[in-house]
């Protein structure tokens, strides 16, 4: 079982792994990490916050400008900064020239303000929810969630990041003073044409895989990019916003990551790994110490799921396929942070499941290949309806496939025919009880809303808190974008 279905010894696998090798070769910064513009509205009370959907261009380093989307910008979005307890007033204005649905992703909140592929907004259109922040502290995000369009929209740059506060966060002991010892990172795989154009095709083989490029982009940036940071420790809370790739994370020094906050929260205490794997829609936070080492690159590779036989295999012959992504550079003349790692982060008792009242079980399929290319040549460059499903079915607007009761604990049992998958719930946090069939890692056992899925069960406990009815249920679906536009997701209720 390889994370691709086409195997890696044919002539076509071998060529992809050498050309992604070339394209590594060179680690010196290409330039400064982009700092996401900030807006931090905790503590204000605004009447309105425009988000503004709209087409541009923009350079992601290669000398030539892209045609891109952007909120606010001209590629992604801001990081928006809230807290607790505040209602968001959003007037999200689509000034494309096609639909689009804001979706945000990972909080919990009621389906009518979810912004799921329901709540189109139709070219010149403003949408106005108001968004009810009542969850603690969390690195979240919003993307398009276009029906069928979800995997292009986000590709061309309709994503931002919503860092939720709470008292405790604000109180921690943790550095977080944004753009000097605390950072957004938002991590994607990008392909460029000749020229130094952003691309984007669509095939049955695209769809299969999902999209995936040899170039790694760090907030809008060709890697690797570089920051001067103080002595001492710094945060880093990154997204993975590929459309398709697992990336696994790690220090060139080869320190441990310590991590301390996974999508919904933070975790019990901090966790050390040597890697972090951090599949599509996931949030990680995690602290690097500069105070005894000048400088520390943040390294990723593309993840290949549990296809271990393939690394021994291949980097002999291929060399280290690792990609630095962020330079950081100690500059003793910025004022470090002084406090040191807490030992206690969050109050998480571990999961009950014996608490739960019903389980459920979800199978994704991949559907068939030939079928896959024939519907990607009748769509053109688009995903339309079907060619995958869940439980034998493709997403369907018209069908909820899941009814839920308010405030019960769930079991959620979640495999795959083939493939490695990135699963998300909307609407609520969860807890994973088993990966792949076996524990999940110690930095995936705290608040979560995605689970990666393929052989074995997983499984999660969850419970919904808030309503949705059927004329705006809430999505499951596999975060592999092109399989969600492709049928790979189900609408449930909660009431
Ligand atoms: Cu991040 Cu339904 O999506
Ligand atoms: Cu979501
Ligand atoms: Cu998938």
């Amino acid at each position: 079982m390889t994370l691709n279905r086409r195997t890696f010894l044919t002539g076509a696998g071998a060529g992809l792994l050498l050309a992604g090798c070339d394209l590594h070769a060179d680690q010196a910064a290409k330039g400064p990490l982009p700092v996401l513009p900030l807006s931090d509205l905790t503590g204000l009370d605004p009447d309105i916050i425009p988000l503004r959907l709209a087409a541009s261009t923009h350079d992601f380093g290669t000398g030539e400008p892209s045609k891109t989307f952007g909120i606010n910008a001209d590629y992604l979005g801001p990081v928006l900064r809230v807290k607790s307890g505040q209602t968001l007033p959003f007037a999200v204005e689509n000034a494309l020239d096609e639909p689009v649905a804001l979706h945000w992703h990972g909080l919990h909140i009621p389906g009518h303000v979810d912004g799921g592929p329901h709540q189109e907004i139709a070219p010149g259109d403003v949408w106005r929810p108001d968004v009810p922040i009542r969850q603690r502290s969390s690195t979240t995000w919003f993307h398009s969630h276009t029906h069928g369009r979800t995997a292009r929209q986000v590709y061309h740059g309709l994503a931002g990041v919503l860092l939720i506060e709470d008292d405790a966060s604000l109180a921690a002991d943790l550095p977080q003073t944004y753009g000097v010892d605390d950072f957004t990172l938002i991590l994607q795989d990008k392909a460029f044409d000749e020229a130094g154009r952003l691309t984007y095709e669509l095939t049955g083989e695209v769809f299969e895989d999902g999209f995936e490029a040899e170039t790694l982009v760090v907030n809008g940036a060709i890697a690797p990019v570089m920051q001067n940071v103080p002595a001492g420790l710094v945060r880093l809370r990154i997204l993975n916003a590929c459309n398709a790739r697992f990336l696994d994370l790690s220090l060139s020094n080869n320190d441990a990551l310590t991590v301390i906050a996974s999508d919904g929260g933070f975790l019990a205490s901090a966790v050390e790994t040597a890697t972090l794997t951090i599949s599509p829609g996931e949030r990680y936070e995690v602290l690097i110490d500069l105070s005894t080492s000048e400088n520390l690159t943040l390294q990723v590779t593309f993840s290949e799921g549990e296809a271990e036989g393939l690394a021994i295999l291949t980097q002999p012959i291929f060399g280290d396929p690792m990609m630095a992504a962020l330079i950081l550079n100690r500059d003793p003349s910025l004022e470090a942070f002084d406090g040191s790692l807490p030992k206690a982060l969050a109050n998480l008792a571990p999961p009950r499941a014996t608490d739960a009242l019903r389980s459920r079980d979800f199978e994704l399929n991949m559907g068939d290949e030939g079928q896959l290319a024939a519907l990607a040549e009748a769509w053109g460059n688009f995903c339309g309806e079907g060619g995958m499903g869940i439980n034998g079915q493709p997403m369907q607007m018209e069908r909820i496939d899941v009814e839920a009761t308010i405030g019960e604990l769930e079991i959620w049992r979640i495999s795959a025919d083939d493939m490695q998958h990135p699963f998300h719930i909307h609407g609520c946090s969860f807890r994973i009880l088993r990966q792949y069939g076996d524990e999940p890692p110690a930095y995936a056992q705290g608040w979560k809303d995605m689970v990666a899925v393929q052989e074995g069960v997983s499984e999660v406990l969850v419970r919904f808190d808030h309503k949705a009815d059927e004329t705006t249920p809430f999505m499951y679906h596999c975060h592999i974008l092109e399989h969600e536009d492709c049928g790979m997701m189900g609408q449930f209720t909660v009431s």
